[in-house]
């Protein structure tokens, strides 16, 4: 199918956008890059800054039309193709922090924020919008000062390459690894994981855990060794690293 590009100046948040789209029935894949954003969203409900001096926000709406079990991880997916996208582009390394930040330079430098749409009666997901951000120009001084400690930006200075070819290459990687058979995108995910092997502590049931990111699965769910033993999978929600 081809891909429909729509490009504004500023809109509320490209997610919310396309998942009206989405409910419209618009004939999809459907990809919308935005300037701005006056109501990006971050997971859990939080905001997501949407004006830097030069952000790369846009969202992928797709048709899926698969059962809920039959699903690729497309939030692991999404994250290993932006950090492979980032590398080819730029040749700078960016590490994902479970489940889908991008950091580099141990700060996070882009967000990814994936809702599906789903049909409970036959057990299926009928659409998927993958919503992007990323810090691709912002200057340390750009960033408020609260969070300059754990905010960054993958350029500070104007870089040679644009954000049109990056966003081109992240299509080319999603679209790549989405149709590998052999789903080499765990492999590129692993590869690049800021937790494997690290402390990290996360809340289960308003408890608070800790142990060690042991593994990630083969449906993108982090295993983790508890200190006080035995190991639990977690499939979705937010972890800590004790060093931020
Ligand atoms: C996160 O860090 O929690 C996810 C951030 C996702 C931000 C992107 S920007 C484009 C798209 N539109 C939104 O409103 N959010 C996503």
């Amino acid at each position: 199918p081809q891909l429909t590009i729509q490009v504004e100046k500023e809109v509320t948040s490209t997610n919310d956008l396309l998942k009206k789209a989405s409910i419209d029935g618009v004939d999809q894949p459907v990809l919308l890059i935005a300037e701005n954003q006056t109501k990006g969203r971050g997971r859990f409900g939080r905001d997501f800054i949407s004006n830097a001096e030069k952000g790369i926000y846009f969202s992928l709406l797709l048709n899926v039309q698969k059962k809920f079990n039959e699903l690729p991880s497309y939030t692991i997916l999404s994250a290993a193709a932006l950090a492979a996208a980032i590398e080819k582009k730029t040749e700078k390394n960016c590490q994902i922090k479970w489940v889908n930040d991008l950091y580099y330079q141990n700060k996070k430098i882009a967000g990814i924020l994936s809702e599906a749409t789903t049909d409970f009666e036959t057990q299926s997901i009928t659409s998927i919008v993958i919503g992007v951000g990323l810090n691709f120009l912002m200057s340390p001084a750009a960033i408020p000062t609260e969070l300059q400690e754990k905010v960054g930006s993958l350029f500070t200075e104007q870089p040679e390459i644009t954000r049109n070819q990056l966003i081109a290459e992240f299509l080319n990687q999603f679209f790549d690894m989405l149709q590998d058979k052999e789903q080499n995108f765990l492999t590129e995910y692993r590869q690049r994981s800021f937790v494997l092997g690290k402390q990290v502590t996360f809340k289960q049931q308003g408890k608070i855990c800790r142990g060690v990111a042991k593994a990630i699965g083969n449906t993108g769910e982090l295993i983790v060794t508890l200190d006080t033993g035995g190991e639990v999978a977690l499939s979705s929600g937010e972890i800590s690293l004790s060093s931020i």
